[in-house]
């Protein structure tokens, strides 16, 4: 993961690095440094914790310079700790990195016997002193590519040279890399929302890319070291989006946003006077489909466990779903009548990225689902279905979620109509039901909002929880307790209700925080069943449901009655007590809720 930026500018730069780099920090906060050029020298400074601290070194002993680049570090090789915080420098280049040397060590054995001394644990080191020593005996270009082919893994850089003292080189083999043209200055940065204080121009590096800034000339080679013209992309404006606006934190904004979230997408997808849908060009005519596989990571996977019941409910299509970094290693069948399906919010979880690279590979077709429309995941995939939820900053996925099944959803009863699987009222139905959504989920937040911080006491006290339900409510007991997990530290099982008896019923003892998610659907009167049985052996219930029937909360702890809907629809207002849960547990255990510890936004690492 990491945040990696890079300013050439012929004016102070540290304090725009720093702006910068604080809108990095989902990308990794446990140690942060920069690096300036002055007076030919480099100069570093680098800490432990976040940008804040970095921020404070400054503002004691503020670093001058026109030239710099910045980093923010989630830990791969070696503990958080400020020798191993980026830049790395030697006395003729620094080096800001994302991703992973998997030659590291090879690399760091053979540089040692030349009498290289390394002063940290991590990877990126074997970069600088590469990168120092092909400099002896080449220019600039030659040195870069000459270091860039020595390394395996990924990575996106930012470099800083004492010799060439008006240059930021940045360069990309798998992690993602933007640059920004701004007014007498130019940017490099992880994403294109760090950079978006400065600039709206935009051009995306591709794998095997290397750039050259200075403050008035970009400069771009691809991996044949061929000079190379790249398009410049001009940003929307999304302000709305990240502004913490009067909430604590971005994820209770995000979370109260959901039902705009759910509003804009419906908006984008459905056409109510024609009551259809508008997806056209699929990669595959859907009524050639022969299976649908769906892959994705974390809170993405759990979309896609939810659609794996809409589809195999709405079309008789056979799905798979696969979590990425387990479907990118295995032996796959592929066959190009099936459809696979990348989920993921940024579009740069390294390991959804490598799944698809292996489809692509493997010439099948793909689509994406996701919210980041410039990504790599979107801009390498035949079909693109953005979930349109603007930035998601809080670590913790929530409104993405929402927009992920959303579109999954959407994509359903569309693939459906098309295979002629579901009749005209049925459909134009679910597209009334699709309207009514936003202000559903409106509700639920209101009401839970309320209701959701006095059951959190409950589970501070307890060893751990558990999140069980049925059918559709299965992958959201999931997502429950990931949010939990995520959120407070706190030991959390999601499982099948009816697949507790087969192990997860030992864990159930006097005082455990059991979460039931029984909407009245099909599964309802057995879901009850499995309820009673923790009740029996002392667990907390704590029912979520939409049903009225007082007599099925005798002995539960608490009831949040939620609304209505159809049975279908279910999951998404399932998921916004949970989330809330999660939320309210972590605040009383005063976590870093946007920020949780280990964690970060964009995975671009294996
Ligand atoms: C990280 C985040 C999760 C997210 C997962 C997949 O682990 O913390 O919230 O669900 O990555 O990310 P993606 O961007 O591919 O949806």
């Amino acid at each position: 993961m990491c945040g990696i930026i890079g300013i050439a500018s012929s004016k102070l730069v540290a304090q725009n690095i720093i702006h910068s780099l604080k809108k990095l920090e989902y990308r990794g906060y446990d140690s942060a440094g920069i690096a300036t050029i002055v007076d030919n020298e480099i100069h570093e400074k680098k800490c432990t914790g976040r940008v804040d601290n970095l921020e404070k070194l400054l503002f004691k002993n503020p670093s001058k310079g026109s030239l710099g680049i910045g980093h923010v570090r989630w830990a791969t090789h070696g503990i958080p700790s400020q020798l191993n915080a980026h830049p790395h420098s030697s006395d003729e280049v620094s080096v800001v990195h994302n991703g992973i040397i998997e030659n590291s060590t090879l690399l760091k054995k053979n540089l040692e016997e030349k009498g290289y001394k390394f002063k940290s644990q991590t990877d990126t080191e074997v970069i600088t002193f590469l990168l120092t020593d092909f400099l002896k005996s080449y220019d600039l270009v030659d040195a870069i590519n000459k270091t860039l082919k020595a390394l395996n893994g990924s990575f996106a850089l930012g470099i800083l040279f004492k010799k060439y003292s008006n240059i930021v080189v940045g360069a990309r083999r798998g992690s993602p890399l933007a640059v920004g043209y701004g007014p007498e200055e130019n940017y490099l940065g992880s994403d294109s929302y760090a950079l978006k204080s400065m600039t709206n121009k935009i051009t995306y590096l591709d794998d095997g890319d290397v750039c050259i800034l200075t403050n008035n000339k970009i400069e771009f080679y691809n991996s044949e070291n061929k000079k190379i013209n790249k398009k410049i992309l001009t940003l929307s404006e999304d302000k709305q989006f990240t502004d913490k606006g009067d909430y604590k934190d971005f994820m209770s904004k995000e979370i109260n946003e959901q039902n705009i979230t759910a509003k804009t997408c419906v908006k984008e997808y459905v056409d109510q006077l024609r009551k259809d849908i508008n997806l056209y060009n699929f990669p595959i005519n859907p009524k050639d489909i022969e299976k649908i596989v769906l892959i994705g990571c974390g809170t993405a996977y759990h979309s896609c466990i939810t659609a794996k019941y809409w589809f195999e409910e709405l079309t008789n299509i056979p799905i798979e779903i696969d979590i990425a970094s387990e479907f990118r290693y295995r032996k796959i069948n592929f066959n190009n009548k099936n459809l696979y399906v990348f989920v993921s919010q940024s579009g740069e979880t390294a390991d959804t990225y490598a799944a698809l690279d292996l489809c692509k590979k493997n010439n099948v077709k793909t689509c994406s689902i996701i919210n980041v429309v410039e990504s790599s995941i979107a801009r390498s995939s035949d079909f693109v279905l953005p979930i349109h939820a603007g930035p998601e900053i809080g670590v913790a996925s929530t409104k993405a979620f929402i927009g992920q099944m959303l579109v999954l959803f959407i994509l359903a009863i569309k693939i459906s109509e098309i295979r002629k699987e579901i009749n005209k009222t049925d459909y134009e139905n679910k597209i009334d039901d699709l309207q009514k959504l936003p202000d559903l989920i409106k509700d639920t937040i209101n009401y839970c909002q309320d209701n959701t911080p006095i059951i959190a006491k409950d589970f501070i006290k307890a060893k751990g929880s558990m999140f069980l339900g049925r059918g559709l409510s299965f992958p959201i007991a999931l997502e429950g307790a990931l949010k939990l997990k995520e959120l407070s530290y706190l030991h959390a099982e999601g499982y099948p209700a009816g697949e507790m008896k087969h192990g997860p019923l030992a864990l159930i003892e006097e005082g455990l925080p059991v979460v039931i998610l029984a909407p009245k659907d099909r599964y309802f009167e057995k879901t009850i069943s499995n309820m009673q049985e923790v009740i029996a052996r002392g667990g907390k219930v704590i029912l979520i449901t939409d049903e009225d029937n007082k007599i099925i909360s005798e002995n539960v702890r608490f009831t949040l009655k939620i609304a209505k809907t159809n049975e279908y629809l279910s999951p998404f207002l399932m998921t916004i007590p949970l989330q809330l849960l999660a939320y309210h547990v972590a605040a009383l255990k005063n976590c870093d809720i946007d920020k949780p510890r280990n964690l970060a936004k964009s995975v671009t690492v294996e």
